[in-house]
């Protein structure tokens, strides 16, 4: 195809992961742990985040090199101030077929209706656990999980199709996965293990702290029958099954046991404007600093076009084939949008 940039392991440029505030109103023991993220820890001025226009005009250029998917993260994505305005206007690029959005849920009894107008269709809201305990201790700010059980409810009956993603911790979380299961089952929504990962620096993670694909399978496998199911494209992120009586799906992401990388169509972007060609990128180039530079359209898009020529990156492959040893100094989750 004329516009298919490749990379260095020929993979395509097809996903955009753009984060849109590097706060949060969660303060997840795995990911923006209250120690760290604490009442004076400096979240990112406003005028170094992208402006909307500015995301706009990036995410034009991404289109032309092939991006067809978009992905609003945080961060929460909620707190950045009138998000429908920026779905209405990314929603009217022309071949962008994809806009999703990655939320921990607790906005959208306020926004939901608004984002849904603007031309948002598809949420994934993040809920590790049905048990108050269990979620109040993980969420860092006693957020019930009926607040965010109530709110897919009211996603759902907004029209938004709504998957579920639980990071899954030994030891922390692993008694919900049946009750979880149980529960999404029977609303015929898609639940999605997601295998805890080496993210950032500040999560203290380690290889025994993982549940793998292949234990929460046996673990499921051994109450309910399920089977497998094609990916939908190419690159997808999930494994997906299907429960053979309700139909309803679930999904397995597998970063560590499995690693996805030979298939890695994503780029990121961070709610700063800095591109990131992998999860656990070292540093990113500056685009919000090369548009307010005044760079032409073309300069920017030649940019990236190498950049991505260039890309080489398979972390989660390199981690495992260095049987779990973790390299230092990455960027932080809540910064670069999961
Ligand atoms: P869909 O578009 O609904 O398929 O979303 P998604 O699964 O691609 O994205 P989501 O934001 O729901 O992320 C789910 C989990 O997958 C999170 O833990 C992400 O960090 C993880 N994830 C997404 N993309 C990648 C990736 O390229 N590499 C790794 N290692 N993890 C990823
Ligand atoms: N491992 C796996 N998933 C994580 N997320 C945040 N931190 C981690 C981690 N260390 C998830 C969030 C959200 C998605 C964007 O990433 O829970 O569902
Ligand atoms: Fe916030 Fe999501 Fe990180 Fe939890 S995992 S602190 S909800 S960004
Ligand atoms: Fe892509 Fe990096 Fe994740 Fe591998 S580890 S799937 S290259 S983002």
């Amino acid at each position: 195809k004329k516009n298919q940039v490749l990379d260095q392991l020929h993979r395509p440029l097809r996903d955009l992961r753009i984060s849109l505030t590097d706060r949060c109103n969660f303060r997840c023991t795995y990911c923006m742990p209250k120690e760290i993220f604490g009442d004076d820890y400096q979240f990112l001025p406003k005028d170094q985040l992208l402006s909307f226009e500015e995301i706009v005009e990036l995410t034009k250029i991404f289109v032309e090199l092939g991006v067809k998917k978009i992905k609003l993260t945080g961060g929460e994505p909620l707190l950045r101030k009138d998000v429908y305005k920026l779905i209405a206007m990314l929603s009217k690029i022309e071949g962008i077929h994809d806009i999703g959005l990655t939320t921990n849920g607790v906005y959208l009894k306020k926004h939901g209706p608004k984002l849904y107008e603007a031309g948002l269709r598809r949420l994934n809201i993040s809920l590790d656990a049905i048990d108050d305990d269990t979620f109040c201790r993980l969420n860092g700010r006693d957020v019930s999980a009926k607040t965010v059980l109530a709110n897919i409810d009211y996603a759902v009956s907004l029209g938004f199709s709504v998957k579920v993603n639980m990071v899954v911790q030994k030891g922390v979380n692993d008694h919900q996965i049946l009750p979880m299961t149980e529960y999404f089952k029977n609303k015929g929504i898609t639940l999605r293990f997601i295998e805890f990962m080496d993210v950032g620096n500040t999560n203290g993670w380690n290889m025994k702290d993982v549940l793998t694909k292949k234990d929460m399978f046996k673990m499921i496998s051994s109450v309910y029958s399920i089977e497998p199911i094609d990916e939908n494209y190419f690159g997808e992120v999930a494994k997906r099954y299907r429960h053979q009586d309700t139909g309803s799906e679930i999904g397995f992401i597998t970063s560590v046991s499995e690693p996805f990388c030979s298939s890695c169509t994503r780029a990121r972007i961070s709610s700063d404007g800095k591109l990131y060609t992998c999860l656990y990128a070292h540093e990113g180039f500056n685009l919000r600093d090369f548009i307010r530079s005044g760079k032409s359209r073309e300069e920017i898009k030649m940019a990236i076009d190498r950049i991505w020529k260039n890309r080489k990156d398979q972390y989660s492959v390199e981690r495992t084939e260095n049987k779990g040893m973790m390299k230092k100094n990455k960027i932080e989750m809540s910064y670069i949008g999961g």
